[in-house]
């Protein structure tokens, strides 16, 4: 049944990355428990508008936990309270009536603040560039039976194919560590045939570029895995060191 709340937020406000934020607070009221987190912070930033103050930037498009881009702690958790929800599918009856609620940009170097909220994962963009894709020519669309793929690894690639990119394995990470987004991203293609030409290069290319990145290194804590919206599992950062360690080994 719907409820209304009021609320305090203390959310982070930064012009841009070369100067320092602050956390600013602001009272809400009247928000519906029906109301999404982001759909909260229109409410805000309407009445922003409406003052003649700047709008809190944050970054969203689907807003149904498909692209990724509804990225920040509330409460100090990368998406929030609730497990395997984004940011945009988080609803305000997860809330307490008068409750505070903090929310800050994704903390880690690679992802330096553009303004409030948004944060540039631009990084992630070049991990993939460094090896995400297949090049080879795979032709047209086969019929389903003259490739045959065990079910097992279709179901894994396309479980590993579920991340989103939004980061919150980064932010999760002590570390700050990209292996559960990378090892996603070489995993959906290492289990299908068509990626395996392509197997060593990848593995080693993303690892590289993830490197240079400034990620740091997996903490084995595992929180990555805890707060990723997708699910998606640890096993993959397995599968990634072993495709790493095997192509060094082949190519000396
Ligand atoms: S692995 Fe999960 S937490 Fe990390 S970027 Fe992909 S979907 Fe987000
Ligand atoms: S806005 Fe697209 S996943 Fe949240």
């Amino acid at each position: 049944m719907e409820g209304h709340l009021n609320l305090t937020l203390k959310i982070w406000r930064q012009k841009n990355a070369s100067v320092a934020g602050k956390f600013e607070t602001y009272q809400v009221s009247g928000i519906s428990t029906d109301m999404s987190f982001l759909e909260m912070i229109d409410v805000l930033n309407n009445r922003l508008i409406e003052e003649g103050d700047d709008p809190v930037a944050f970054d969203h498009d689907c807003r149904e936990g498909i692209c990724g881009m509804c990225s920040m702690y509330i409460n100090g958790r990368p998406h929030g309270p609730n497990r395997g929800v984004t940011t945009c599918q988080l609803h305000m009856r997860s809330f307490q009536d008068g409750e505070t609620i903090t929310v800050e940009p994704w903390r880690a170097s690679a992802f330096p603040v553009i303004k409030d909220l948004v944060v540039n994962r631009s990084s992630f963009d070049r991990i993939i560039a460094a090896g995400g894709f297949v090049s080879v020519n795979t032709g047209n669309a086969q019929d389903a039976n003259n490739l045959p793929i065990p079910k097992d690894d279709a179901d894994e690639a396309f479980a590993a194919a579920a991340c989103i990119g939004c980061g919150a394995c980064v932010a999760a990470c002590k570390n700050a560590s990209a292996m559960l987004f990378t090892s996603a991203k070489v995993s959906q293609l290492a289990l299908l045939p068509q990626g395996k030409v392509e197997a060593a290069t990848r593995a080693q290319a993303m690892v590289a570029q993830m490197d240079e990145e400034g990620f740091g290194a997996c903490s084995n804590t595992g929180a990555c895995e805890a707060e990723c919206p997708k699910g998606i599992s640890i096993e993959n950062i397995a599968r990634m060191n072993r495709e790493y360690f095997s192509s060094t080994f082949s190519s000396k």
